[in-house]
């Protein structure tokens, strides 16, 4: 091969990747699941990963719940700050490829949404305001629950 057709074809190739790496990015790794939501293909680890987060999630909604029946506002500052967007830094690239777009937005969103309740707690915001922002928060639980699930893609798991 000339030297002009290698470096046409490495450039190809090179878009070729960046345009998959695209569609990938924005649609993720998909197909219908069983029960009419969009069934994300994780490999058994990265659908743990996913899952350990959410629960941390349930957690930090729990102790938010706590504290605000016991009227303790720092409290429930320190465990919405703990599910804000610093407990969402480390996601592996190939897991942020599966994970449609849509997915990850509102991922991040529920993250800095945490960070805001917790800025309005800290600025003096009243428990009340503060129960309306967690029962908006908890809708956005409910809508991304109803729209995706985390399946295993035991193709993809031998390896
Ligand atoms: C970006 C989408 C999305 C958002 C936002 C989201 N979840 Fe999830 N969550 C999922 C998916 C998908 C599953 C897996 C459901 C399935 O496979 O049936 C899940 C599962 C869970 C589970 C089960 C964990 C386990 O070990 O099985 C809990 C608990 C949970 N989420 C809590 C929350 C809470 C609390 C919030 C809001 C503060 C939240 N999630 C926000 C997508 C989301």
């Amino acid at each position: 091969m000339n030297p002009k057709v290698l470096s046409i074809t490495a450039i190809l190739l090179w878009l070729v990747s960046v345009l998959v790496g695209g569609f990938f990015f924005v649609n993720g790794q998909t197909k219908m699941g069983t029960d009419e939501r969009v069934s994300v293909q994780l490999k058994a680890d990265e659908r743990n990963f996913v899952l350990a987060e959410m629960r941390m999630l349930l957690d930090g909604v729990q102790r938010m719940t706590a504290g605000l029946a016991a009227d303790d506002m720092p409290k429930v500052a320190a465990a919405a700050r703990a599910v804000g967007t610093a407990s969402a830094a480390d996601v592996n690239p190939a897991l942020m490829l599966k994970l449609p777009l849509a997915f990850k937005q509102q991922g991040m969103a529920v993250h800095k949404q945490f960070d805001q309740i917790a800025d309005k707690i800290d600025q003096g915001a009243a428990a009340n305001e503060i129960l309306l922002d967690l029962s908006e928060q908890l809708g956005a639980c409910v809508a991304c629950h109803s729209i995706y699930r985390l399946d295993v893609d035991d193709v993809q798991d031998v390896e």
